[in-house]
């Protein structure tokens, strides 16, 4: 072994799931943030948690709704779901540029991604500030899949994505 950079760290790392997480504004407009740095952090309660820039839309989103889906997207969403991870929410509408639709969730106010291949609705209950993001920690509170789409996004080095099925085999996407 020897000592590398993080740059080659990410690389020699990837894939690594690709999700993206509504929510809402303070005037209810749903937006969608692209993420790899999310992770399932508890079993019991099944909690998830994100990590999300101070400095993007979804953080101010996240501050004034405290709720979010998390979405896995389908190799079906791979333009749209590249667009979300790329573009802010600020000034435009990502469901409509990213040509999503948008399906009520069970509990919470983000509305869910249609055709996902699994969405897991998350009330946030606790947050943690780690540098540049903050840590929202979200309790999960429905789920909601699309068994029959299960060729999901993973992204390599943060550059581009590849999907994989839920058997294991992999595609080049974008
Ligand atoms: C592959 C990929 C992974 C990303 N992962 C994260 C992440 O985990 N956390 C984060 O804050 N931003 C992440 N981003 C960047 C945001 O998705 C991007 O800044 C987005 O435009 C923010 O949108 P918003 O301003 O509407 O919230 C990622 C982008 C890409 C392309």
């Amino acid at each position: 072994m020897q000592e590398i950079s993080w740059n080659e760290a990410i690389e020699l790392g990837s894939p690594y799931p690709y999700a993206l997480a509504t929510t809402v504004d303070k005037d209810g407009r749903p937006n969608i943030i692209g993420l790899a740095w999310w992770t399932i952090v508890s079993g019991e309660p099944l909690m998830i948690a994100i990590s999300v820039g101070h400095g993007r839309y979804s953080h101010e989103c996240l501050g004034h709704c405290g709720e979010f889906v998390l979405c896995l997207p389908p190799e079906e969403h791979k333009e749209g779901a590249w667009l979300c991870g790329t573009t802010s929410g600020r000034k435009i509408d990502k469901f409509s540029k990213a040509g999503f639709q948008q399906v009520p969730a069970k509990v919470v106010a983000p509305p869910i991604i249609e055709g996902s291949t699994v969405a897991y609705e998350c009330k946030v209950t606790n947050t943690l500030v780690t540098g540049d993001h903050t840590l929202f920690i979200g309790e999960v509170v429905a789920i909601h899949g699309s068994p029959e789409r299960t060729r999901h996004l993973y992204t390599v080095h943060y550059r581009k994505v590849v999907s994989i099925d839920c058997k294991g085999h992999c595609n080049f996407a974008l």
